[in-house]
């Protein structure tokens, strides 16, 4: 029997549980279910991740203090979580006494393995809110691009990175004040002396092998030390003997799957040493999306070795989540929380099935194709799976008191054989659960209740019925009824991790409380009692429905539109800005090989680099035409890969239905690389 301490990463106290989230959790799920059915201890904690400058800020702006804020947050979090079956064994918050210990006792020790150094650095300061900015309350004119209101760390706009020091006009989003640089003495952690350390923990099988070569390449740049303190006010732990400096929520965090444990052991009498010392031999998960790697895969290791704990096992990192191939996007309705899911299309499995049918072990994004997922939940659940008990178990409930007949001595091989299909994958089943192959495992067992539907469909119970002598037990009718129950009894353990509620009520229509644990797979003496309709159908109103309830949320509550929409016939000059239109010299002109309507352009605006832009103004102008002509370019297009090369720009023609395009020229004395204002 192994031990296991199986992890998700903690979602941020200031927001709802959206269907993003949901992916980690339900991948997560799914493999604690499948280690406890395995037999195996295994523990499943998380926590609300509560600590940081949003979470105190939102507090403050909903007129609450923090407490009151994550409070709250978690009574949600913990209904949400619930509601889609996702079974912590504790589901805590790192704002807890267990945390604040253990986040001393991990400082501490840092401390004296010569680990922390405190050096004055230089941030940001708002002087009307009197307190130090994070980048992300930072917003400025973007250096590169000239585009208004960007974050203190990247460009929407034209997708540049710098530092919140090189945004033009800087202002604090707090306040609106002119935020000013300012010294603070800050404490670190020396990141760049546990290199050697880390390299032989990232490659020695702890991670994906994508991550590997991520971290590879992360080494190459070298690791700067970690800023590990922040100065009030700040909603965190006060770090000891630091009056005024907290532990940067990241430091904490992670150590809040330690302190979860921890009060999970006091109640549960579970030994947390066993679990945490430095030589334990359990084993500690971490399911992760890609967005954390950094934090999971070098901080936190390099945190647990230099105070003294063990490491985890292995580090599992996902893909995120795309909606109808898109990121998810409030103004579409497609930032779906948990909740409105729950409220309309209200059955979890749905969900969870798409999910694990999609789910494999790479860091790979996941599609949630609304469409695919209509059909695909209403074929396989209803139109296959459940299909083989609602059209069989009638007649053993009407005809043989519920029994079914089993007796292999008295069965030909043909109906044997039907069942002994699922029993055969069963290992298949098991390995690909372990590797998190979730989706290799659905199509087996979809492959496998296709194969039990066609000997329902050969065999046809329904004619065999119609003769008086079947009604007897042992007969046809009954083997057939029988093996095909057997069948889906079988199909029924193995989805019993992705899908607990349908197959909690599949086990109740067994006469048995529950599917707990792989071994009931070969139950001889099995009963089925009336079947009544276990699962209905996914409909599309509710889907169109579900995601006009999103679109709503967002213009009652979240934040008014940003974008201009069609209808609207003004927009404001910011909107305007936006757009970098610049005058270009046109130095190079040519046809594109297999393209109807394009011409490949190189144009010069003057600084310093060529761009390539492709234009459809074939039908209207020869290359040599252009070559040496000015004209107005988008130079903040952010480029396109097409299947002629990379296009980076666009250049303005006009035309109406009927004719067209006409390439704009400005006037003279325009020169390559002017603004158009
Ligand atoms: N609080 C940190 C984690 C601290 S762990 C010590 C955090 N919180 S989060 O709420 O932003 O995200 C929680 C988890 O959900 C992360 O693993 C994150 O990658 C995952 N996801 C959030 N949005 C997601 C998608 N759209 N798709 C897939 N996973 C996503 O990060
Ligand atoms: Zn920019």
């Amino acid at each position: 029997m192994r031990k296991l301490l199986i992890t998700s990463a903690l979602p941020y106290a200031n927001g709802s549980i959206h269907l993003g989230h949901l992916v980690e959790y339900i991948q997560t799920d799914i493999w604690v279910r499948f280690q406890k059915m395995q037999g195996h201890e295994a523990y499943y904690v998380c926590a609300d991740d509560t600590h940081g400058t949003p979470i105190m800020l939102r507090a403050e702006k909903e007129g609450v203090t923090p407490e009151e804020l994550i409070k709250k947050v978690h009574i949600e979090h913990s209904k949400d979580f619930s509601d889609f079956f996702v079974n912590f064994d504790n589901f805590y918050s790192t704002n807890s006494p267990e945390n604040l210990e253990l986040s001393q006792i991990v400082y501490k020790k840092l401390k004296q393995n010569n680990k922390i150094y405190t050096k004055t650095i230089e941030q940001f300061y708002d002087p009307a809110k009197e307190m130090f900015l994070p980048d992300r309350f930072i917003k400025g004119e973007c250096p590169k691009c000239h585009a208004k209101d960007q974050y203190g760390d990247s460009c929407e706009v034209c997708g540049a990175t710098y530092a919140p020091t090189e945004l033009i006009n800087p202002t604090s989003s707090v306040s609106g004040a002119v935020p000013f640089r300012k010294e603070t003495e800050h404490y670190f952690f020396k990141l760049s002396e546990c290199e050697s350390f880390l390299a032989d923990w990232t490659s020695s099988g702890t991670l994906q092998q994508e991550a590997a070569n991520k971290m590879k390449e992360w080494f190459k740049s070298g690791l700067a030390d970690w800023d590990i303190s922040r100065d009030a006010p700040y909603f965190g732990f006060e770090i000891p003997n630091a009056p005024g400096k907290y532990f940067y929520v990241w430091l904490d965090a992670p150590i809040g799957y330690m302190a979860s444990f921890k009060k999970l052991c006091e109640d549960k009498k579970i030994n947390f040493d066993e679990f945490w010392n430095a030589d334990s031999k359990t084993e500690l998960y971490h399911f992760i999306g890609k967005d954390i790697l950094y934090f999971h895969a070098l901080f936190w290791p390099a945190t647990l070795e230099f105070s003294g704990y063990r490491k985890p096992t292995k580090i599992f990192a996902h893909g995120f989540l795309t909606v109808n191939a898109e990121k998810m996007s409030k103004s579409r309705g497609t930032f779906i929380t948990a909740r409105s899911y729950l409220d309309h299309i209200k059955n979890p499995d749905y969900l969870r099935y798409y999910y694990a049918a999609k789910l494999n072990s790479t860091m790979e994004d996941i599609d949630l194709n609304l469409d695919d997922f209509l059909s695909r939940v209403n074929s396989d659940l209803v139109g296959k799976f459940i299909n083989i008990a609602s059209r069989t178990s009638g007649f053993i409930h009407k005809y043989f008191e519920g029994k079914l007949f089993l007796d292999d001595s008295k069965t030909d091989q043909e109906h044997i054989s039907v069942s002994q299909k699922c029993k055969d994958i069963e290992n298949e089943i098991k390995t690909c659960f372990e590797a998190r192959e979730y989706g290799h495992a659905v199509r087996e067992i979809m492959r496998v209740a296709d194969i039990t539907n066609e000997y329902v469909n050969t065999k046809a119970p329904w004619t065999l019925a119609k003769d008086e002598a079947q009604h007897k037990p042992g007969s046809e009718l009954h083997v057939i009824c029988s093996r095909s129950l057997e069948a889906f009894r079988r199909l029924s353990i193995y989805l019993t991790p992705i899908l607990p509620k349908l197959t909690k009520d599949i086990a109740i229509f067994f006469n048995e409380k529950e599917f707990a644990s792989f071994k009931d797979i070969d139950k001889k003496d099995i009963t089925v009692n009336e079947y009544q309709h276990i699962l209905t159908r996914v409909e599309k109103k509710d889907i169109d429905m579900m995601i006009e309830s999103n679109k709503e949320s967002l213009d009652k509550h979240t934040e008014p539109p940003k974008k201009v929409d069609d209808n609207q016939s003004t927009i404001l000059i910011d909107d305007f800005l936006k757009i970098d239109l610049r005058v270009a010299l046109i130095k190079e002109a040519s046809f594109v090989e297999g393209a109807d309507s394009l011409l490949k352009l190189t144009l010069d605006i003057n600084d310093g680099r060529l761009r390539q832009v492709f234009a459809g103004i074939k039908s209207k102008y020869n290359p040599d035409q252009l070559v040496g002509k000015l004209t107005v370019m988008v130079a903040n297009l952010k480029p396109r890969q097409m299947k002629f090369g990379l296009s980076e720009g666009m250049v303005l023609a006009a035309s109406n239905e009927s004719e067209g395009p006409f390439v704009l020229y400005p006037d003279q004395g325009a020169k390559p690389g002017m603004r158009i204002k």
